[in-house]
């Protein structure tokens, strides 16, 4: 029986409680703009105004004792300066209130100071889950799922980073029958996804659409038909994160293509997903992300 059935379950905390920090920091989105748009320290600090030294600071914490000038930066590194500019003055998206959607938790697990974040869904009456990514370890998903009652068919991984994969033994060995699905073409043919699959959770839809850029892998995973007409649900793994992108590990200019392509037109209210950081939305992301 689900926890909620018999009147014994904790309040749903929303998962991007008040102070959780961005993912990225005014500094980390300089350094991987800098990095995307081929520019040198020396360059970025004389455009911002400051030495070299104060860049090196402000890119490695967030914070600098000057006023750097933020929109001949921006313009440099090919950053929207207005909202680098929202972001440097602390802007966070809104908090999210996960039980709109039934059923959608964020579990984040942490290792060597990095934390991660993996999403159960479940449909609320079949009781049939889906995982995607697993994170650092298998106990809190496997927990969740005794606690209530589900069958786990399905994990999708959104790209096969080790933080996201690390607990993927484990979760198989727990649930040998789970059907796993990657965008990884080193992946056996019988997991990999195929570009029209439509995969049904009780009275969930899944699809998928093709995000590579940080990584050659890398998918968003569309979750739909939810109760109550309750918004799409993208999990995006390490495309986009609330107001900044993950590295260009295989192309700055394709991850953005394809945010823009296969993310940025879904519904303006689609709760989008990272693996780190806050939730997000579409509407958020378009008029806040700097990247953009
Ligand atoms: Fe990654």
């Amino acid at each position: 029986m689900p926890s909620s059935a018999i009147g014994l379950a904790l309040p749903l905390l929303p998962v991007n409680f008040r102070g959780m920090n961005l993912e990225d920091h005014v500094g980390d989105i300089i350094r991987k703009a800098r990095a995307m748009s081929n520019v040198a320290a020396e360059a970025a600090a004389k455009a911002a105004g400051l030495t070299e030294a104060e860049l090196a600071t402000w890119e490695e914490t967030g914070k600098t004792t000057q006023k750097p000038n933020l929109a001949a930066l921006a313009e440099l590194v090919g950053l929207h300066p207005s909202k680098l500019e929202a972001i440097a003055n602390g802007w966070l998206p809104s908090t999210k209130d996960l039980s709109a959607w039934r059923e959608l938790r964020c579990l984040t697990t942490t290792a060597g100071g990095m934390a991660v974040n993996c999403y159960l869904v479940w449909d609320e009456v079949s009781r049939e889950a889906a995982l995607f990514d697993t994170g650092w370890e298998a106990g809190p998903v496997a927990e969740l799922i005794a606690q209530e009652q589900l069958q786990l068919r399905h994990v999708f991984i959104t790209h096969a980073h080790e933080d996201h994969v690390a607990a993927l033994g484990a979760i198989r060995e727990k649930f040998p029958k789970v059907r796993l699905h990657s965008g990884s073409k080193s992946a056996p043919v019988d997991q990999r996804n195929r570009p029209n699959d439509f995969i049904h959770l009780g009275n969930l839809r899944i699809t998928h659409r093709d995000t590579p850029g940080h990584a050659e892998d890398g998918t968003t995973y569309i979750i739909g038909n939810w109760p109550d007409d309750a918004p799409h649900v993208a999990i995006v793994g390490d495309a986009i994160f609330a107001g900044s992108i993950g590295r260009g590990n295989q192309s700055w200019d394709l991850a953005r293509q394809k945010l823009r392509e296969q993310v940025f037109t879904l519904p303006p209210e689609t709760l989008l997903c990272p693996g780190h950081g806050p939730l997000t939305t579409v509407a958020e992301e378009k008029a806040h992300n700097p990247f953009f």
